[in-house]
């Protein structure tokens, strides 16, 4: 059985992990293959709202295999937070049981967090992801499977401390890393991770091949993507579709489902230019009632209109089997609803997204307006879920204007929606007939 993957389709924070956590409760292996702790996934379980940045969404799932993959970086101090949080909850401690660290996935070590906390131009997370990706590409990345040799080797731990602290200095932060330092982390991570580092991709490759379930999860979104995205304003990793087998240690033809997961409307932290973005006291509705605010760093996060040239973008990407639009009762209560159709730029006519940044920030959206409907209760939507669900009824449960909206989304863009979410809750999604 070939491996599924859910990807974000816009700027990241589309409500992938509500997906994913959905997906996992059948899945013998959730595997995250790019990124690190700068993701950030909300679970809602009845009055239980967890939130995990590196942890793979199906820890609440028992029976699933967690797995943090060759193309990741991971820090494992936010790791070990994590982990706390979730033996509070569940007693469990799953590293070493069920939870597996790529010997391939890099380190994010305190050195790049420090410096990615004096970004002022893109507006990271400032967790350290950049910093953590450069030094892999320069070949001076530290892996998992690097730990033993490089903590028991003093010219390498020499050399690199004092990298790092001249290269703190020459970026205007405050910080020595001293050898001590530096071997005292490597020593923490191995004898606190040592037994979770494993071969990945060899244990999903045979679990792909044994016929178990395997999911792999994206985090951020394709506009975010380092060779798609809006570029200098993204992330450091490849977000699409074609690293979730590579960063997994896995290949392409392994793959069956893609699931692209849209925002009802499209938002955005950090800078960087977002053609759909309103400024007015619709975006702060959207705002509000979509309680957007990062997970990773709680920024506001900027609201915009749906923007279909974003989506098709990310489509040609991804090629998106199926789509699940989420939130749309966050657009309950606005008279009106627009869709981005195209962009004009200096008079000209768009379909595509310009790859200039510059560009990016002139284009003026060319927008289609539909019918909204009315606001509810996210206690009524829950219950419009259930009963759409249980009555096998799917999206003719919606309020009519909603329906329309889905309707026309998935009759522009040509992907089937299979699933809509209308609230934070688990069960608050309804599902095509
Ligand atoms: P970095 O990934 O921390 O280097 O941040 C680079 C850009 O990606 C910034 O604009 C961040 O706000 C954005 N970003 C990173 N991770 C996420 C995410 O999970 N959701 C939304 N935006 C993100």
């Amino acid at each position: 059985m070939p491996a599924q993957v859910v990807l974000g389709a816009q700027w990241g924070d589309e409500g992938k992990g509500k997906l994913v956590d959905q997906l996992a409760q059948d899945s013998d292996w959730v595997a995250r293959f790019q990124g690190g702790n700068n993701a950030g996934h909300t679970i809602v379980l009845g009055d239980q709202v967890l939130k995990l940045h590196q942890l793979p969404s199906g820890l609440t799932n028992p029976n699933c295999q967690l797995v943090l993959g060759a193309g990741m970086v991971v820090d494992p101090w936010v790791l070990e937070e994590e982990l706390d949080r979730w033996k509070e909850s569940s007693n469990e401690t799953p590293e070493g049981e069920r939870l597996w660290i790529s010997e391939r996935a890099h380190v994010n070590l305190p050195f790049h967090r420090l410096y990615d906390g004096a970004d002022k131009k893109i507006g990271t997370t400032g967790r350290g992801i950049g910093p953590t990706y450069r030094d892999k590409i320069e070949r001076v990345g530290v892996r998992f499977c690097d730990l033993k040799h490089r903590r028991e080797d003093p010219n390498w731990l020499t050399e690199n401390s004092a990298r790092m602290t001249s290269q703190l200095e020459a970026h205007g932060v405050e910080g020595e890393i001293s050898a001590a330092d530096l071997k005292e982390s490597l020593d923490w991570v191995e004898d606190r991770f040592g037994a979770a580092i494993k071969p990945t991709g060899l244990m999903l490759d045979l679990a792909l091949r044994q016929g178990q379930n395997v999911l792999l999860e994206g985090a951020q979104g394709s506009l975010l993507d380092i060779d798609h995205g809006t570029y200098p304003f993204v992330t450091s990793s490849v977000t699409s579709r074609a690293n979730a087998t590579h960063g997994a240690g896995i290949h392409p033809g392994q793959v069956g489902e893609v699931y692209g997961v849209v925002k009802a409307y499209t938002t955005r932290v950090g800078h960087g230019p977002f053609p759909s973005e309103l400024f007015d006291e619709v975006g702060a509705y959207m705002g509000e009632m979509g309680h957007e605010f990062g997970t990773t760093t709680g920024r506001p996060r900027r609201c915009g209109w749906l923007d279909l040239v974003v989506l098709r973008h990310s489509h040609r990407l991804n090629g998106f089997t199926q789509l699940t639009l989420t939130k749309l009762d966050v657009l309950g209560g606005l008279d009106e609803l627009e869709v981005v159709v195209g962009y004009d730029l200096d008079g000209q006519h768009l379909s595509e997204m310009p790859a200039c940044a510059e560009d990016q920030a002139r284009v003026t959206c060319i927008t289609e307006k539909v019918a909204g409907f009315a606001h509810m209760d996210t206690s009524e939507w829950l219950e419009l879920a259930r009963r759409a669900n249980s009555e096998g009824v799917g999206y003719s449960a919606l309020p009519q204007g909603a329906r329309e909206y889905v309707e026309k989304v998935e009759a522009w863009l040509g992907i089937p929606i299979t699933s809509v979410g209308v609230g934070p809750d688990r069960d608050a999604t309804v599902f095509k007939v």
